[in-house]
């Protein structure tokens, strides 16, 4: 059967939207049509991708307006009669066709206050399964970037990309933060330098992600209530005054 692709063709002084035509066979998923495209109509469309298991998040993209794994997405989610439109990640400088220049969270991942362990008991640390199970779903996480791309703090607002560093990042914060091994308090870091304070959950990251990390109600949520004990408890507050006093 034949697939009609649209895929963005330009850089970042211009493009457009191309159209290809290529066969495509039973079980395939979106990257493996991308590839018939290079490999027979368009030698020089660029495309990132590495595993095409949907582990090492590079094939991020706008599938008909949704960011997607092109890897992970079957072709049997798109009507056959109609053509599948691929655009770069809105969120990041565009490289070129659809290849974009995610370095923004490179920056941002070195905001994160780092791992600070507990010095190692002579006989071992004793850590308890509910407090490993607790962060497990956080190492999950691919640094595919699709939910950084759907943030609409950061999608359409660079200015705020210097305050804010996105929900992946939100999810490093609380794996670490709540790390039963970790010492370092990064809750004055959650605010002053991570921003987040600019997430109003709305939860558009939690929906993209494909490793079905829950970014908002696990990770934004607890992060938000431990900076409020904080920052906004009366007696916490009244407790740390007196103890500095002391
Ligand atoms: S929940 Fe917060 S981090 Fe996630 S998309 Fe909404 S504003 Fe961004
Ligand atoms: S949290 Fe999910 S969507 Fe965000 S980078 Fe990690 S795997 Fe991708
Ligand atoms: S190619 Fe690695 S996640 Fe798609």
């Amino acid at each position: 059967m034949n697939r009609t692709l649209r895929i963005w063709r330009g850089d970042r002084t211009g493009g457009r939207f191309v159209e290809y035509t290529v066969e495509q066979f039973d079980g395939e998923v979106l990257l493996d049509v991308v590839h018939r495209v290079q490999a027979t109509v368009a030698p020089d469309l660029a495309v990132r991708w590495n595993c095409k298991a949907g582990k090492c998040g590079s094939c991020s993209a706008e599938v008909d307006g949704r960011p997607r794994l092109m890897c992970m997405t079957r072709m049997r989610l798109f009507p056959p009669d109609q053509p599948v439109t691929i655009a770069p990640l809105h969120t990041f400088p565009l490289q070129k066709d659809l290849v974009t220049d995610v370095s923004f969270n490179y920056r941002a991942a070195q905001k994160v206050p780092a791992f600070a362990p507990k010095e190692r008991p002579g006989d071992g640390h004793r850590v308890d399964q509910v407090d490993v199970g607790r962060i497990q779903e956080f190492h999950r996480c691919i640094e595919c970037f699709l939910c950084q791309d759907v943030c609409h703090v950061i999608r359409d607002h660079e200015e705020n990309k210097a305050a804010f560093v996105g929900p992946r990042f939100m999810v490093r914060l609380a794996e670490l933060e709540m790390h039963p091994l970790d010492t370092a308090d990064r809750r004055a870091a959650a605010v002053e330098l991570l921003g987040i304070g600019y997430c109003n959950i709305t939860k558009c990251c939690t929906e993209v992600c494909p490793a079905s990390i829950a970014i908002t109600d696990n990770a934004i949520i607890p992060m938000k209530e431990r900076v409020a004990d904080r920052f906004f408890d009366p007696l916490g507050w009244l407790f740390r005054a007196i103890g500095r006093r002391r």
